[in-house]
């Protein structure tokens, strides 16, 4: 299955996207992910991502649809991919119908912006692997410590107040508006991510007609 899971900032993708990936074997494409990394590695497009991330703005649309044609090239998404934070504009869904890439579904978690602020507020995220974690909704193992790789957990740049603010209105602004695109083109399922990490996974496959 190519997948698409969209969503406003902390609806859950990147929980919902490992727990999807480790179901149907196929890997996620996380753009959020690519540029904290690059962002670490301090790379060119990491130099370039930084202000943008730190501010709640999108990173420019050419840059980031070079960075996942490269990626999508990659023979291991010949099985199936799950794309998490991509497409994010009109622009970026247009390039993606253009490149000749095929969608099979598009998955809108949906979630109240009351509920986000309270989330991202509590995150926590692998800073080695980028695993997302909550002090309040989906503790690790060992306090501080990635269930996965034993990472330390820590606080992302991004999830301050002001910045919360700035990534739900670039959201409702620039976002949201190719759910209509992906409607019209017959792709778009939707699922509520405001309930339990369990029970948000339980309306994704239903969503995706997953048994
Ligand atoms: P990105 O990393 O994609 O961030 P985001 O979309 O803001 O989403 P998040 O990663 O914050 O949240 P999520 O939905 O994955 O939720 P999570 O599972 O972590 O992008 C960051 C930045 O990069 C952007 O602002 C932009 O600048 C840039 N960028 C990225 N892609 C781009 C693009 N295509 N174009 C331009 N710029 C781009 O969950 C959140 C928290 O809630 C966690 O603590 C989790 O444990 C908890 N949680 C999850 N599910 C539940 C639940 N059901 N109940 C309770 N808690 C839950």
């Amino acid at each position: 299955m190519n997948l698409v899971l969209m969503g406003p900032p902390g609806a859950g993708k990147g929980t919902q996207g490992e727990i999807l990936s480790k179901r149907l074997g196929i890997d996620t494409i996380s753009t959020g992910v690519m540029l904290r990394n690059a962002i670490k590695e301090q790379t060119e497009v990491g130099k370039l991502a930084e202000g943008y991330i730190n501010e709640g703005k999108l990173v420019p649309d050419d840059v980031i649809v070079a960075i996942v044609k490269d990626r999508l090239a990659k023979p291991d998404c010949e099985k199936g991919f799950i794309l998490d934070g991509f497409p994010r504009t009109t622009a970026q869904a247009e390039a993606l119908t253009a490149s000749g890439v095929k969608i099979d579904k598009v998955l809108s978690l949906e979630v109240d912006d009351d509920v986000i602020v309270e989330r991202l507020s509590s995150r926590r995220e692998c800073s080695k692997c980028g695993a997302p974690y909550s002090v309040l909704f989906n503790k690790p193992a060992v306090e501080g410590k990635c269930d996965k790789c034993g990472g330390e957990l820590i606080r992302r740049a991004d999830d301050n107040p002001e910045t919360i603010k700035n990534r739900l209105n670039v959201y409702h602004e620039q976002t949201e508006p190719i759910k209509d695109y992906y409607a019209k083109a017959g792709l778009l399922v939707t699922a509520s991510g405001a309930d339990k990490v369990e029970d948000t996974t339980k309306n994704v496959l239903a969503a995706l007609g997953i048994e």
